[in-house]
């Protein structure tokens, strides 16, 4: 079936994905004059940001108040294994508490003390209580404030539009194409930049705590077919905690809220196992720590019977619990009929964050495509090697408004705008190749690439897995030329399926590729085959894609620290020793 009509749309600056970073860069957008426009793919009421439960950090020193931004730049560098860029943590450290008191004050209304402060919470791996929280649906709290602020601002979001392609000339990006999910309608979004929220890639794997059809890889895809780099995709976060039943929504996040409020991790032999681990830190060490304890647990005979091991808050009093864990404590109830204040709940680790992402500067989020940024979890550079629980929701609010004010500026200083009809042809076209009658579905490719990835990329990996994995993955590659993807006037699911696939593949390989080059286990990178940090890996990995569509890899020296985060790193004081900081 060969279409090439499309509508068109023009504003100054396109936002694609319409989750906290994408809103906070367009309100950034619209305060400076300019018109923008957000796409996305889930209805926006119910981005993934929804699922961000515990809190948001900013070091407020509300209730300890020895905490800096300092403190925040060290644990933040440090238990990300030294791999972040140093200057982006150094800019989140500093501008979280304005950003956080800003979002707080728009409507986010965050927990308080009595004293009218923002409250703050304890979260893995953190000096300080640092964390502050709506209850455990914290990023449901932020996103609902940037809708109503959207809305006051009267910036259009057009959900339900799924991006193929972007739209480039010359190394600059002009817009993207896309397609309604309903009625198939394609529209060339024109504008004179384009900022990417569109997040991760972590529904790859079968135990996920993201949602169908979310975080897919599309950004990855869109991005890397652009001509933009790939930074660090090796590092996967593995969320301790995810349910392990029922099926239907097995690896659900299970916030770390609750280890934070007092939550104690035991096995089948009634053992509090992370003595094991990290004796000081206990449950509140740092999530790859903590993930590893429950993963072996479990694998080594000590889990339950539905391949988990228990998480247990039921000595505090189901009042507390409600308060402080109202959405958990519904969770349980509504799916397993278990009453969390009277028994333990089961979980399991779930790949939950995509640590590394688009190769981005820093300070203005721009990519190595001119007119192209990217903000959120779909950019790289922030989390090293492991993710600090709470730095994520920091990380939307702080580098969307930098991303917006960047990319107004781009468009504000362009003197003549870059158009190209033969783009928009070829973008038509790679829609319209995907349409035709062969006789395998889609579905089933992509429940066997989770399963690939859960089983050869997984929380413990080796050199054969992933060998095995990536050759899987080429074989499923092999089939999407006798796929049926059929479309009617009211449906093209399957349309939405395939694209979706093909950044989930490619996505999956850029992770195999980049997990094949660092010989080492580091954080959230365990391989079996090279059990133990080398100091000689302090690299970042790199994947781009050449003109043949296929990956090249390289690695690039980590960024050094400037004299004075040199300084901050050498005087840190890590004391480890969190004993009064278990809350039981
Ligand atoms: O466990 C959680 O509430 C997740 C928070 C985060 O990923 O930042």
């Amino acid at each position: 079936m060969i279409i090439n009509k499309h509508l068109t749309h023009t504003s100054n600056v396109l936002v694609i994905g319409c989750g906290g970073s994408g809103l906070r860069a367009a309100i950034e957008i619209k305060k400076s004059g300019l018109e923008v426009c957000i796409l996305g793919k889930r209805p926006k009421t119910d981005a993934h940001t929804v699922l961000a439960a515990g809190g948001i950090n900013a070091a407020l020193g509300n209730l300890d108040k020895e905490d800096s931004w300092e403190q925040h730049f060290i644990d933040t560098y440090l238990e990300g294994y030294g791999i972040g860029d140093p200057l982006k943590i150094e800019i989140m450290a500093k501008e979280s508490p304005s950003l956080v008191r800003e979002i707080d004050k728009w409507g986010a209304n965050f927990a308080k003390l009595n004293n009218g402060k923002l409250d703050q919470r304890y979260f893995g791996a953190h000096k300080y209580r640092r964390t502050c929280y709506s209850g455990d649906y914290t990023g449901l709290s932020i996103l609902k404030t940037l809708l109503k602020k959207t809305e006051e601002l009267n910036i259009p979001i057009y959900d339900n539009q799924y991006v193929t392609e972007l739209l480039i000339k010359d190394n600059a990006c002009f817009g993207a194409m896309s397609f309604n999910m309903s009625s198939a309608e394609r529209t060339a979004y024109l504008a004179d930049a384009v900022i990417l929220c569109t997040g991760g890639h972590t529904r790859l794997w079968k135990k996920s705590s993201s949602r169908e059809n979310e975080n897919t890889g599309d950004g990855y895809y869109l991005s890397l077919k652009a001509g933009c780099k790939l930074i660090d995709m090796e590092m996967v976060q593995f969320h301790p905690s995810g349910m392990v039943f029922p099926e239907e929504i097995e690896g659900t996040l299970v916030t770390e809220a609750v280890r934070g409020e007092g939550g104690k991790l035991i096995n089948n032999r009634g053992e509090r196992f992370m003595k094991n681990y990290d004796p000081k830190r206990m449950e509140l060490s740092t999530r790859d720590k903590v993930a590893i304890a429950n993963y072996k647990e479990i694998i080594e005979g000590r889990g339950t019977k539905n391949g988990a091991v228990f998480l247990d808050i039921s000595h505090k009093s189901k009042e507390f619990i409600i308060e402080k864990l109202p959405n958990i404590y519904r969770q349980f109830l509504e799916t397993q009929m278990l009453d969390i204040s009277k028994s333990p709940m089961e979980v399991a680790p779930t790949a939950h964050y995509s640590m590394g992402g688009i190769l981005v500067n820093p300070e203005d989020l721009s990519t190595s495509v001119e007119g192209l940024f990217a903000a959120g979890e779909v950019a790289g550079g922030l989390h090293g090697a492991n993710r600090l629980g709470g730095n994520s929701l920091a990380e939307i609010l702080i580098f969307g408004k930098r991303a917006g004010i960047a990319a107004s500026k781009y468009s504000k200083k362009m003197d003549r705008q870059i158009r190209s009809n033969k783009s928009i042809a070829i973008a038509h076209s790679n829609i319209n190749k995907f349409i035709k009658n062969g006789d395998e579905l889609v579905r089933p490719f992509q429940r066997e690439l989770r399963l690939i990835m859960w089983k050869y990329c997984g929380v413990i990996k080796n050199e054969t897995l992933l060998l095995e994995g990536l050759s899987k993955i080429e074989r499923i590659k092999n089939k999407l030329d006798n796929i049926y993807i059929r479309i009617d006037k009211y449906n093209c699911k399957d349309l939405v399926l395939i694209f979706d696939l093909q950044s989930s593949l490619v996505s999956a390989k850029a992770t195999i590729v980049s997990a094949l080059q660092r010989n080492e286990s580091r954080g959230a990178h365990q391989r079996s085959d090279f059990p133990i940090i080398d100091p000689l890996c302090k690299f970042n990995c790199l994947v781009s894609m050449d003109e043949n569509s296929n990956l090249k890899i390289s690695k690039i020296p980590l960024k050094e620290l400037n004299e004075n985060l040199k300084t901050i790193i050498a005087n840190a004081k890590r004391d480890e020793d969190i004993k009064d900081k278990l809350l039981e």
